[in-house]
């Protein structure tokens, strides 16, 4: 029913072959998963999220940073702790390119470099320089660099084509981030896990695939033939799917076009906690038009301010506490279903008594390169060096 091409590992077969299950989900900097996951370029915030002058901590694979966005509108990100006596950064203050400990004043550049030691004598400063993390930013998503040497190209995928608004949030998952990846991979899931909402009423056997995958330069392309025509769908190595799927949002829903061109990328916070960034393509076009729905997304957002947080609703939902029909109108209720799915796994899933099935080839694909990846570092081999797609295939054609 399929065609999968995969290319062979690099080098020779390893006479110590990594436990894949008990990698993966561990992306501390002395693990095997976290030091691949290291070789790219990493989302670290939303753009709209940080405003210039203001600092936050973030976690990112295990490792507590600052992120602050300069005055002049320039994001960094710095490590957590001030060198003098180790408080932290992100609750200093910003200034136009640099950021000022709150505790004694102790100021650090963009770059690292420190630039101001009050009470010490002068030129010590000079000095003193900390790690200063490569940072840029792309289709409203801040990416920093956490690896060894010179960070790969940038930006890791194309911009979307065409007109429209850029719609970028990002959503906290209670969960391992393999468990999320693998999510976005699993196409079949949809019809089940969020079947209160838009894909009511869709007939699976039209869906169900066959189905082709095919690894590129770049990641891996799936091709579904289905009853309702064929789809693309887009794995940009290490973590990032680019699909074409509705918003995620019940308001949105009502106030703006349906399916959008989008990328989700996940970043493990720590091992138990995945930040998952979704960029969308909302195909509106028109200065008035897009005014009006920029007002829509305003209110959309206090919305979903004001409801009850997605992670708490799942949580009830998995202690039996509530059910999901409960939520039927929560503002984000398609994000509850994937959380409380994949939340339902373990915060880390055992995947060693798992029975996958032919709608779980994907999955079995992607791991399959993982495990060549993590096995070449384990051996001390090359990695495959992939490079930037300079176009995606149309995620739909009929
Ligand atoms: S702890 Fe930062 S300046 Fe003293
Ligand atoms: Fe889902």
């Amino acid at each position: 029913m399929s065609v999968v091409s995969l290319e062979p590992p690099h080098g020779e077969r390893s006479s110590h072959p990594i436990d894949l299950f008990d990698e993966l989900p561990f992306t501390g900097p002395n693990r095997l998963a976290g030091r691949y996951l290291r070789q790219f370029w990493t989302p670290v915030g939303v753009s709209w999220q940080l405003a210039a002058g203001r600092a936050k901590p973030i976690t990112v694979m295990n490792e507590k940073f600052t992120l602050f966005r300069g005055t002049e509108g320039i994001a960094h990100v710095l490590p957590f702790a001030c060198p003098h006596r180790g408080t932290q950064l992100s609750v200093g203050y910003v200034k136009e390119d640099s950021i000022s400990c709150l505790y004694h004043g102790w100021e650090f550049a963009g770059s690292g470099q420190c630039v101001a030691m009050p009470g010490e004598r002068e030129g010590l400063c000079k000095t003193l320089a900390i790690k200063g993390y490569p940072t840029r930013e792309h289709v409203g998503l801040i990416y920093a660099y956490f690896g060894e040497g010179e960070p790969p190209a940038f930006p890791p995928y194309p911009a979307f084509e065409g007109d429209g608004l850029l719609e970028v949030d990002c959503e906290l998952f209670e969960n391992n981030y393999f468990q999320s990846w693998e999510n976005d991979w699993d196409i079949y899931h949809a019809n089940f896990t969020h079947r209160t909402g838009q894909l009511h009423g869709m007939d699976f056997d039209r869906f169900i695939a066959t189905e082709e995958f095919e690894e590129t330069p770049f990641g891996i392309v799936r091709r579904g033939e289905t009853g309702m025509g064929t789809f693309f769908s887009t794995l940009i190595m290490p973590t990032t799917v680019r699909l074409v799927i509705p918003t995620l949002n019940e308001q949105s829903r009502r106030t703006g076009p349906q399916l959008r061109r989008t990328y989700i990328t996940h970043v493990p916070v720590d091992d138990t906690k995945d930040m998952a960034y979704v960029t969308q393509l909302v195909p509106v076009s028109g200065e008035a038009a897009q005014a009006e729905y920029l007002a829509a997304l305003k209110e959309v957002r206090r919305i979903r301010k004001e409801a009850e947080s997605t992670l708490s609703v799942a949580a009830k939902i998995r202690a039996g506490e509530a059910s999901i029909l409960d939520y039927k109108d929560h503002p984000t209720l398609v994000i509850i279903e994937d959380q409380v799915a994949q939340g339902g796994q373990g915060v880390i899933a055992n995947r060693y008594g798992e029975r996958l099935g032919r709608t779980d080839r994907g999955i079995a694909f992607l791991r399959r390169i993982m495990e060549r990846e993590l096995q070449a570092l384990a051996d001390g081999r090359p990695t495959k060096q992939w490079t930037t797609p300079d176009a995606l295939p149309d995620p739909h054609q009929r």
